[in-house]
């Protein structure tokens, strides 16, 4: 449409900081800065009987920080979860929330936030419902995958189990004050990680640059992003104590971050969130088994921004025609995830999928209203379901005999 008839906000208030080794080095001063001498740290289980968050409570106490443990978020973390650290956090007068984690731990101490000066139960308070008053205390995110970009973002994703389902807080108010984007951090994550959640961060980078509401700042963004990302993931997955590889991974993923908060994301991650909520197929991993599937659909809405993306990829595609370069990017995608060890479809789950479920995750890809409308191109009903028997196309074998 031509940059004269656009008009867009590009809002980058999160404090970015970088550097192997900041978070014991820097952490405790950062928080005295901000005024938080009590403060509660969110994070997994998992990371604490690593003894990573103990380490961490301990360095600061040595700045003078008082630091009050909550390491009780799960995957996909619940209402009950952000209520408990609600409680946790205001026992001991806090003043300002540290996440360590992934995407859960993130998204939980944001919804904490939220939770610390929204009264009642936080469903309230989901996407267009009441709205979320602020200021929020002060946050400082410390990723340890490199992939969801939360670390940046206004938004957290919580789920409601007594209702079966999942909410969104969105508000400017729910960006974090700062970021701790520090290499180290993800010494820790397994081969498969890295790949699947380096794959989430390829998606959000592709998904942002060419969808609807993509605009020059987040275009830069996601082009460096798939950049670094190209280079240095199969680095990070072929040798996971390779620290070039690691910090490109890392950063990589937070500018992603950067560029989907600003014209956020779209069918591939509309089709995704439906196989989580069903089949609690993680995040990462869906996005990648469905990315060239969705991509090879979309083409048409914009081969040249497609062919931009396969510049990237493969320098000889430079010489092609900007249509011929544009699908040869499906090709690239699909190798390049293999070569991380991505399944090509979801036949795994074929045992469980029958027409009704096509039909519920169809009707949810659809209803995804955060990613759905962004989408360059409009997909209807039919064209989704076919989408998903693609993905599973065990099941479409055994519809074709049934017929
Ligand atoms: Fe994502």
């Amino acid at each position: 449409m031509g940059l004269i008839n656009q008009k867009f906000n590009s809002i980058l208030p999160t404090e970015i900081v970088f550097g192997k080794g900041i978070v014991a080095s820097d952490l405790a001063n950062k928080l005295l800065d901000l005024n938080v001498q009590k403060v509660l740290i969110v994070s997994d289980s998992g990371l604490k009987n690593l003894g990573i968050i103990d380490g961490i409570a301990d360095s600061l106490r040595v700045g003078g920080v008082e630091p009050f443990i909550f390491a009780e978020v799960e995957p996909n973390p619940t209402m009950e979860a952000v209520h408990q650290g609600r409680k946790v956090y205001f026992q001991h007068n806090c003043t300002g929330i540290v996440a360590i984690g992934g995407g859960s731990s993130l998204d939980a101490a944001k919804a904490i936030a939220v939770a610390s000066v929204n009264e009642g139960d936080v469903n309230q308070y989901g996407r267009g419902k009441k709205t979320i008053k602020g200021p929020l205390p002060p946050t400082i995110m410390i990723p340890t995958t490199a992939g969801t970009g939360s670390e940046v973002t206004n938004v957290a994703v919580i789920t409601d189990t007594r209702q079966k389902r999942k909410f969104v807080l969105a508000s400017t108010y729910l960006i974090p004050t700062c970021a701790f984007v520090d290499p180290v951090m993800t010494y820790s994550l397994p081969p498969k990680l890295i790949a699947a959640t380096g794959m989430d961060a390829l998606v959000h980078s592709i998904e942002s640059y060419v969808n609807n509401r993509a605009q020059p700042i987040s275009d830069a963004l996601a082009l460096e992003a798939i950049k670094m990302l190209r280079k240095y993931l199969p680095k990070s997955y072929a040798d996971p104590t390779n620290e070039e590889a690691k910090a490109q991974v890392l950063l990589a993923s937070t500018i992603a971050g950067l560029s989907f908060s600003m014209s956020g994301t779209a069918l591939v991650h509309s089709l995704s969130h439906p196989m989580t909520a069903w089949f609690e197929v993680p995040h990462g991993l869906a996005n990648a088994i469905i990315l060239p599937y969705v991509m090879e659909f979309n083409l048409i809405a914009n081969y040249e921004k497609y062919a931009e993306v396969a510049y990237l990829f493969e320098e000889e595609t430079r010489n092609l025609s900007v249509y011929k370069a544009a699908e040869k990017l499906v090709d690239h995608l699909k190798n390049f995830a293999r070569k991380l060890d991505i399944p090509e479809n979801f036949n795994y789950l074929s045992e469980v999928i029958d027409e009704e479920v096509i039909e519920g995750l169809t009707r949810d890809a659809m209803d995804d209203r955060g990613t759905f409308p962004n989408n360059p191109r409009k997909p209807s009903k039919e064209e989704v379901r076919a989408l998903y028997q693609q993905l599973l196309p065990q099941y479409k074998a055994t519809m074709a005999i049934n017929y």
